[in-house]
């Protein structure tokens, strides 16, 4: 809503489906030009730029390919460009990344995951550096309504106080199931930024403080029937698509979160049909890794 018809947003590949959704199939309506292209690579992404780009929008770690963008060097290139930078942080958290000090203009959070924490409350947070910014968006927000009730207000409230605690904690979880995941032979590849393995690491160990999160996602040596089956197949790990809860959740984003990409788009942005993402929660890691061994018999 900062934007004007005729402007352009250039966004990451590596997105959260209802992103996509409200870019390409609303944003598209009011006149605004989208273009997705990938944040990783950054050749790439820079020749993704028009004249009218006013706004870059990426995630870090992506969703659900945790592809990890350099957070720094895309502000240095929105700036160039005369845009503004926004990162969705809602993977990361604030715990593990603070995009304002890397330059970013505005940084997102989906409240409803890791702030609230308990899966019981809808809520959102834009957080910016400059006043003048924050005028013009709260200006935005009091002519247009999303302002958080007070209960949810209270929840969010609450779940902030345990949320250093949660992530630390369920990061050291999700590293254990990677290391699981990635020696298991049904396996065929998996997406975390902590393993040494994973594309982004290097660029994750600079950017991420105190851990890698506690989402991932794997693929199972199988087709999508075999990955539903996995997904279905657990007992501990709930099937949804939220995240960032003290529950863990499982899901398989062709079918779920990422089922408004477009077919073409899923397939171009490596959205395989076998890619099934976790959310780690709090119970114990054995228990966890014992429901993921008896789901994955499955495939
Ligand atoms: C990365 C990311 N951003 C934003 C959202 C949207 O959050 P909400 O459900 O609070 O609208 C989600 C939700 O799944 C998400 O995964």
């Amino acid at each position: 809503m900062l934007l004007e018809q005729g402007d352009h947003i250039l966004a990451g590949a590596d997105i959260y489906g209802g992103t996509y959704r409200l870019l390409k199939k609303v944003l598209n309506r009011c006149g605004i030009e989208v273009t997705l292209a990938p944040s990783t690579d950054l050749a790439a992404f820079a020749a993704a730029f028009r004249p009218r780009t006013r706004l870059v929008w990426i995630e870090s770690p992506g969703n659900p390919l945790m592809s990890i963008t350099d957070i720094a060097a895309c502000a240095e290139l929105a700036h160039r460009h005369g845009a503004l930078l926004s990162v969705d942080s809602t993977f990361a958290t604030p715990v593990l990344t603070r995009p304002l000090e890397l330059g970013a203009d505005i940084v997102m959070h989906s409240a409803t995951k890791y702030l609230g924490g308990h899966s019981d409350v809808l809520g959102g947070a834009l957080v910016v550096g400059d006043p003048e910014l924050l005028k013009r968006l709260h200006f935005i927000q009091n002519a247009t309504g999303g302002v958080m009730g007070p209960l949810e207000s209270f929840l969010c409230s609450r779940g902030l106080k345990t949320l250093e605690l949660r992530v630390h904690e369920q990061s050291r979880t999700a590293a254990l199931l990677a290391e699981f995941l990635a020696g298991h032979p049904r396996v065929r590849r998996v997406l975390y930024p902590g393993l040494a393995s994973h594309p982004g690491h290097l660029i994750a160990a600079r950017q991420m403080q105190g851990g890698f999160g506690a989402m991932m996602s794997f693929e199972v040596d199988g087709d999508l029937a075999a990955a539903k089956r996995v997904a279905e197949g657990t007992r501990l790990f709930q099937l949804a698509v939220s995240l960032g809860a003290v529950e863990s959740l499982i899901e398989q984003p062709a079918l779920m979160s990422h089922a408004s990409y477009d077919p073409a788009d899923r397939r171009a942005h490596g959205i395989a049909d076998g890619l099934i993402r976790l959310s780690v929660g709090l119970e114990a890691p054995e228990d966890l890794r014992e429901d993921l061994e008896q789901a994955l018999a499955r495939v």
